[in-house]
């Protein structure tokens, strides 16, 4: 079950080594031999889906605002590179399409994390899967992730056939009763709540599990010695496959 994830992604596209969310991040997870990515995407006023993390644009762009209240014609004329280096100013808010088009020209697998601005789960959802589905048309499907069961119960009515996983911050008692429901395949945890016990009852469940975010190397060799499917990281300057 473990091997139809890259045991490495690189968290919100290119970690620490470029603004998140940006094909500049896609391009550094390429250039670091990285085969797999996440990033989140949210939905612009206008209902198109684009890779941002926040519900606000001021932490990772020069705009201000919300990102639902947002039009695509303003999304097109923000900074999302500036605020991490000089040397990426001018890097646009990728729209997902131009995401998935840099994943699949630089043979990048991705889970894409629906990241929906409060009160657009649903919509979020449902988007975002349809959009993947055309993407992706005849390539292997990205995995869809999200915090927001509104959210991925959206995403499996509109493509029930592309993978789900459920993302959590620390799994509760009922983890594996919700992925069943929502017919996910895995599960997405933060690093802080591993425990074996959990990746036994993953491993008993056939579900792989995922550990957000893990910057040491040596934790992320452990980890995956250990058993967990994948780990996310912001260093992919640091973890490799190398790594023993
Ligand atoms: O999908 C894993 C991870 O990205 C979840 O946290 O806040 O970085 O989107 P966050
Ligand atoms: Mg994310």
């Amino acid at each position: 079950m473990t091997s139809r994830f890259p045991r490495l992604i690189a968290h919100r596209c290119g970690g620490a080594l470029a603004p998140e969310n940006t094909l500049a991040g896609l391009r550094a997870a390429a250039d670091f031999g990285y085969h797999g990515v996440e990033f989140d995407v949210m939905l612009s006023a206008d209902g198109t889906p684009i890779l941002i993390h926040d519900e606000t644009l001021e932490r990772t762009t020069n705009g201000r605002g919300r990102v639902a209240e947002t039009s695509d014609a303003e999304l097109a004329r923000l900074d999302a590179g500036s605020w991490h280096g000089a040397q990426f100013a001018g890097e646009p808010v990728p729209t997902f399409g131009d995401a998935a088009e840099s994943c699949l020209a630089l043979g990048l697998w991705a889970n894409v994390e629906i990241k929906p601005s409060r009160g657009h789960e649903a919509a979020t959802g449902r988007k975002v899967a349809l959009a993947a589905r055309d993407l992706w048309q005849g390539m292997p499907p990205p995995l869809l992730s999200s915090f927001s069961i509104e959210a991925l119960t959206a995403a499996r009515a509109a493509v029930p056939g592309l993978p789900r996983g459920l993302l959590v911050v620390a799994p509760p008692k009922g983890w594996l009763g919700t992925c069943r429901r929502l017919e996910c395949i895995s599960l997405h945890c933060s690093r802080r709540y591993f425990s074996p016990q959990l990746l036994d009852e993953a491993r008993a469940a056939d579900i792989p599990l995922l550990l957000y975010t893990v910057n040491d190397p040596l934790d992320a060799a452990q980890l995956l010695r250990q058993g967990v499917a994948a780990v996310f990281t912001d260093r992919i300057d640091l973890i490799s496959e190398r790594v023993p």
